[in-house]
């Protein structure tokens, strides 16, 4: 293990100044305990990485496992998930993550999310035509709203139960303390729901995802049900919450740098290397899958044992010194090698969708609004109290 000059358990991070402005935690990491063993809130060891080059290694590293079968105990990784739902690419390693991701990849085609642009701006004009100024509050008038009508309509949810969708993914995605009992019950009902969805797809097949993945074929193979089902409910979990993020923090970098909105206004930056910069500035997925190395690991200076359990932050890692000189300033201008997407075998198959999601969102909304202000200091905002994710609960702007 790599000295560790001040001494830092992971469960401190926790504390709320940490959660609003994590980078001075990770930057006094990255110096002195680059690869930092350390306790999570609930007691278990784990083993934190927090520079670039180490991270990315790390995310490709196939002695780092994602699949629970290489955790040390089998308690040691506890999930909340039915089994069902648990056979998803992010609980795989290859060869099977390689053959599920093959039968994913052709359902999810570049077609695919090309077809989703006209429908995404019809979402978007229509949030905005309803956002009655001068307060908006952006994250719940279009940050959440259009990705979760973008999920709805790349799974194919019937638009009778898109207001019962919405209520269970909210509770679901609510991290409010006391907030099990409801989460369980959401789960339950969105699992029968989601078996109903694909029985009915494979009867009545339509021109979504869903009924895609439910006929992708390779040579004899095809998607099992437990895989389509674990699938549905990844592609909600990865796909909605982290692309809420991203409009939200899209557009807090431009009202947090007037100098760089105005710029874009007036096309001299494009909307694209602003998203891209955010992603690497403020990634909404703060910190990779976890991982538990199948064998001792030596990472730097550290030797991990096999079983342990790893975390890799992508929020530090995008931040290196090392990788991105000057990296707290917000230069829309740099070049892209950030990790919010990750790296690997296991890189994000919604990067694009995420990517055309964010800029329609953001360039019809600087259209709808000429004047746009924060009406809170950037110390009086407030952010979901986890440092897996980096997200606003919400962003109240001045309009005009
Ligand atoms: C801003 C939005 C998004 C961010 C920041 C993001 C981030 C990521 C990251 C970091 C990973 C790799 C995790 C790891 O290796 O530990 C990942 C994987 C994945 N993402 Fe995304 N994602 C976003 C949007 C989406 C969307 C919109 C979808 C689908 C609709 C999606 C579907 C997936 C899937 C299926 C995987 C697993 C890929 C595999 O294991 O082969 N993501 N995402």
């Amino acid at each position: 293990m790599s000295s560790t000059k001040r001494p830092c358990r992971v469960s401190s991070l926790l504390s709320e100044a940490l959660v609003a402005d994590p980078h001075g935690a990770y930057a006094r990491l990255r110096e002195t305990a680059p690869v930092h063993r350390t306790t999570t809130p609930d007691g278990e060891p784990v083993w934190l990485i927090t520079r670039y080059v180490e991270a990315r290694a790390a995310l490709a590293d196939p002695r780092l496992s994602l699949n629970k079968a290489n955790a040390k105990t089998s308690d040691a990784y506890r999930s909340s998930m039915p089994p069902e739902l648990d056979a998803h690419l992010l609980n795989m390693d290859p060869p099977d993550h390689t053959r599920l991701r093959r039968l994913v990849s052709k359902a999810f085609t570049p077609r695919r999310v090309e077809d989703l642009r006209i429908r995404i701006q019809a979402m978007t004009d229509e949030l905005l035509t309803t956002s009655a100024g001068p307060r908006v509050d952006l994250v719940q008038a279009l940050a959440v709203p259009l990705p979760m009508g973008v999920i709805c309509e790349l799974l194919g949810i019937p638009e009778a139960k898109r207001r019962d969708f919405r209520t269970w993914t909210d509770t679901l995605f609510s991290s409010t303390p006391g907030a099990a009992t409801e989460s369980r019950i959401a789960m339950g009902q969105m699992h029968q729901f989601l078996k109903s969805v694909i029985e009915d797809k494979r009867n009545r097949p339509t021109e979504d995802l869903l009924s895609a993945l439910v006929q992708a074929r390779d040579d004899q193979d095809s998607l099992t049900e437990p895989e389509l089902l674990s699938l549905a409910f990844l592609t909600l979990f990865a796909g909605y919450d982290n692309a809420v993020h991203l409009i939200g923090n899209t557009v807090l970098s431009l009202l947090l740098h007037p100098r760089l909105l105005a710029a874009v206004r007036v096309g001299d930056v494009p909307i694209r290397s602003v998203v891209e910069e955010t992603l690497r500035w403020s990634p909404p997925f703060a910190m990779a899958v976890r991982r538990f190395a199948r064998e001792d690991v030596k990472i730097g200076n550290a030797l991990i044992p096999a079983g342990s359990r790893v975390w890799i932050s992508i929020a530090s890692a995008n931040r290196d010194e090392r990788e991105f000189p000057s990296p707290d300033v917000f230069d829309p201008g740099r070049a892209t090698t950030h990790l919010a997407f990750g790296y690997g075998v296991h890189y994000c198959l919604g990067a694009p969708l995420a990517r055309m999601e964010a800029e329609t969102a953001v360039r019809s909304l600087l259209e709808r609004f000429p004047v746009l202000e924060l009406t809170v200091t950037a110390n009086e905002l407030t952010w979901w109290p986890t440092f897996h994710k980096r997200g606003l609960r919400s962003l109240t702007v001045l309009t005009s």
